[in-house]
């Protein structure tokens, strides 16, 4: 992807975030697992940076725009609606009734308008989310940024999130999870032009089809919002294809719940799959190793909805299962400090 950009001319608090490090041991050998805590960015996650760079790479290209409208599953549209309220800019983000409920009030306390867009038969959210977002567009001239297709989402990641991580490595492995495929794509065309011995690995449940198809060819539905995506994505079609991690929802939530009781981590939901995903790589390793983990968000986007709506809709039983399974696991794992917190 050809761009580059002047990130350190960003005007809002995003990017150098904190990486912690977490010391485990799994059989017979103790690991170092890093966290790139991204929920440390202004407004709340990972998609702080595509949402400024989506926009200030369009308005550098065609001068000021008046209105802008997308597609979220919500990060991303929480974060493009903050921006734009302190720009002055109109904004109407196009997400699905999946929506968490955290970013819907910040969404519309920005200002913005929010839109949940209903599925055709046989569509998918996330690309209905796309049609509706590009219909707006057409009809009242809001500039459509389509983060989901824009070659500027990986690039941010390329130009960005990527070389700030990999300024702390080396790392045997880097963990994040598909979603719809921007931070992977941009870590995958980094490693390309930086080749390491890293690996890249993707995390994801199995029911999401964002790069390979389903292995067992569910369709069942998608729990967490952003943990994986049932369209595959724009940016399909990285070379070398990345290694792909299935983990199970109700295990992502029984961890969440582990280690905030722990005290050990406030990441959000699809973060904590992608550190399972992690933690179950490392437990194949023949010798210690080093890796880490791109956490999109934090853990205050669930805390309110975890009882009433991600356990009930994992099931109880299974939850439970995983809990106990997961405790020793969780248990086993020490916080170890902060490797770089807010470096400039
Ligand atoms: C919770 C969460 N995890 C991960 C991601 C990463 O997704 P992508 O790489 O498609 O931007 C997102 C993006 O919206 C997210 O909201």
């Amino acid at each position: 992807m050809p761009f580059t950009t002047a990130v350190a001319d960003c005007p809002f608090k995003i990017g150098h975030t904190p990486l912690t490090s977490y010391r485990i041991k799994l059989g017979a050998h103790t690991h170092e697992l890093l966290v790139k805590e991204e929920h440390c960015n202004e407004f709340g996650s990972v998609k702080d940076r595509v949402a400024w760079y989506i926009l200030s790479k369009t308005i550098e290209k065609t001068g000021p725009v008046k209105a802008v409208v997308d597609a979220s599953s919500g990060n991303y549209g929480n974060a493009l609606a903050c921006i734009c309220e302190r720009m002055g800019i109109g904004a109407t983000i196009v997400s699905s009734a999946s929506i968490s409920a955290h970013n819907a009030a910040q969404i519309e306390g920005s200002g913005a308008r929010l839109v949940i867009a209903e599925p055709k038969p046989g569509e998918t959210a996330n690309a209905a989310r796309m049609r509706v977002a590009g219909e707006i567009g057409q009809q009242d001239g809001s500039v459509f940024l389509d983060q989901y297709s824009n070659p500027l989402n990986p690039a941010a990641h390329q130009n960005w999130t990527a070389p700030e991580v990999f300024a702390d490595g080396p790392f045997d492995a880097v963990f994040m999870t598909s979603s719809s495929g921007g931070t992977s794509r941009g870590f995958a065309d980094y490693l390309k032009a930086h080749p390491s011995r890293t690996q890249l690995c993707l995390v994801e449940p199995e029911s999401s089809n964002a790069f390979l198809d389903s292995p067992s060819g569910s369709t069942e539905k998608l729990k967490i919002p952003a943990f994986g995506s049932q369209r595959r994505s724009s940016f399909a079609g990285m070379k070398p294809e990345p290694g792909m991690i299935r983990m199970d929802e109700a295990s992502a939530l029984a961890a969440f719940t582990l280690l905030h009781e722990h005290g050990l981590s406030k990441v959000g939901l699809s973060s904590v799959g992608v550190m399972l995903g992690a933690i179950e790589w490392l437990s194949r390793q023949d010798k210690p190793s080093r890796v880490v983990c791109i956490c999109a968000d934090g853990d205050e986007r669930y805390l309110d909805e975890i009882e009433a709506r991600y356990i009930p809709s994992v099931g109880q039983e299974a939850y439970e299962a995983a809990r106990a399974r997961l405790a020793p696991v969780i248990a086993g794992m020490q916080r170890m400090a902060t490797v770089k917190a807010d470096a400039e």
